[in-house]
């Protein structure tokens, strides 16, 4: 059935204005006023932001790690998504060192195809490099549509990959139009430094940070950016922390090479001493890279505002605080890394970024969705609102204010890291492919309706047509 979104502001990353917007089969047809639409459903949106939907780039759904498995899978983690104005999220599917790219591929579409009430896609770790891999990644590129790979800098022993799988991981995506993403952290030391804090006794959660210093994110930003410059090859660097690794990006950036940044919720509100609250309560601030010292923040919503930054992700990896962080109650190594945010990503950005004037709501749209589409290949079926483009809309109430709890939230653990944050505006209503997920802040979507993207090959912002030239 056809629908006419009436009355709203509609936002772009490029663009605020009034108009309406008709969705027919599931793309918006008509952007306008006095559109006639007969027979079409009415939904009123005074008062409110009509916004493309919300593309989450960083997902850990159903993911088994540090001696568990996320709380969320695919079912809880894309309800919550939508609740929060997400309408896409690309997720991380492992792979392990020997098996066929192909099976591991085959095992992360089990865990999200009856699942999903979001549309979805994946990236793909890439945990070694050798004959077996360089032949599959044709397959895994155009047939599966994964155009995106990670590599683990650290976590040492179980996902870390070495400089030459990444330099070779780097030299590969350049020549198959692949986007590489990394984990920068410097595994190698961050090891020794942890092994030696709880041979001295240190194994509270803060030494999780003290253990982990921004040095060590810094240098291996650095060191991954000019492996990329050496290869004439693209980089993502994914939850950037702290001043030392933007100012790597920022100097990349100088110099002409093709190196991006995604921050996460958790580095631009919440801080280093999170940690050191007691009853192990610290346990639920464990990220990797952890929380750092709060003048960092500011670094992080400047990089942000200035484009040294260009994308904010969730790194949604949730735990339960009672019966998985606890199994580091003893031994701040075994506190499984990760946390609960896919729900709050968008509302917090809004809130803190654009209510409180670090960006504006363009930059705002384009940090969440718009530039999220465009590194990672769906732009312009997903990320903005355009003729043609996937209906996918959010509206979002600006002035609405909640406070986030665990007791409201959609997410399928017993925290919220953002417990008792206020924060102004929030999604009312979200429509995927021009169906309702969310109406009226209830839930209408049906597991299984998310459906898995394909994804075109990286190319620096949006890609030409073939015959186009860029006029100047
Ligand atoms: O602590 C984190 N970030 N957990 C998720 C895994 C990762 O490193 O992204
Ligand atoms: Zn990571
Ligand atoms: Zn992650």
């Amino acid at each position: 059935m056809k629908k006419l979104i009436k009355n709203g502001t509609i936002v772009t990353a490029a663009d605020t204005f009034q108009a309406d917007l008709l969705i027919e089969d599931g793309k918006i047809s008509q952007i306008g006023t006095n559109i006639s639409a007969i027979g079409a459903e009415i939904v009123d949106a005074k008062g409110c932001l009509v916004l493309p939907g919300g593309i989450d780039p960083h997902t850990h759904l159903d993911m088994p790690f540090g001696g568990t498995v996320t709380k969320d899978d695919f079912e809880t983690g894309t309800i919550a998504a939508a609740f929060g104005g997400t309408t896409t999220v690309i997720d991380f599917c492992l792979t392990n060192k020997g098996e066929p790219l192909k099976n591991a591929i085959q095992t992360w579409h089990n865990k999200s195809k009856d699942k999903a009430v979001i549309d979805y896609g994946f990236h793909l770790m890439i945990a070694e490099i050798n004959d077996d891999v360089l032949n599959e990644l044709p397959y895994v590129i155009n047939e599966e549509g994964i155009t995106s790979f990670k590599v683990f800098m650290a976590y040492k022993n179980v996902f870390q990959a070495d400089d030459e799988t990444l330099f070779r991981t780097l030299v590969s995506a350049k020549e198959h139009g692949a986007l590489v993403m990394v984990h920068a952290e410097n595994g190698d030391v961050i090891d020794y430094l942890t092994k030696k804090a709880v041979a001295e006794g240190k194994t509270e959660p803060i030494y999780h940070a003290l253990t982990r210093p921004p040095e060590l994110e810094g240098e291996a930003t650095g060191r991954a950016a000019k492996l990329t410059g050496l290869a004439d090859s693209q980089l993502y660097v994914v939850h950037v922390s702290c001043a030392d690794a933007v100012e790597k990006i920022a100097e990349a950036r100088s110099k002409g090479f093709e190196v991006w940044g995604e921050t996460c919720p958790q580095y631009l509100v919440l801080d280093q001493s999170y940690l050191e609250k007691p009853n192990f309560e610290g346990a639920k601030y464990v990220w990797s890279p952890p929380l750092r010292e709060k003048w960092n923040q500011d670094v992080l919503w400047n990089a942000l505002k200035s484009g040294q930054l260009q994308t904010i992700g969730s790194d949604q990896c949730s735990f339960d605080f009672k019966g998985q962080k606890d199994l580091g109650k003893d031994d701040f190594t075994k506190i499984p890394n990760g946390g609960p945010i896919i729900e709050d990503r968008v509302s917090i950005l809004f809130s803190e970024g654009v209510k409180k004037g670090r960006i504006n709501l363009n930059q705002f749209v384009d940090i969440t969705s718009t530039r999220i589409a465009k590194l990672f290949g769906l732009f312009p079926q997903k990320g903005t609102i355009a003729v043609g483009s996937d209906a996918d809309i959010v509206i979002f109430d600006p002035n609405i204010e909640r406070v986030i709890s665990a007791e409201t939230h959609h997410m399928a653990v017993d925290y919220n890291a953002f417990e008792g944050m206020k924060v102004t505006g929030e999604p009312v209503s979200v429509l995927l492919r021009g169906e309702f997920v969310i109406r009226d802040k209830q839930f209408v979507g049906k597991p299984g309706s998310g459906q898995y993207l394909k994804r075109a090959k990286y190319s620096m912002y949006t890609p030409l047509n073939q015959n186009e030239t860029l006029s100047i």
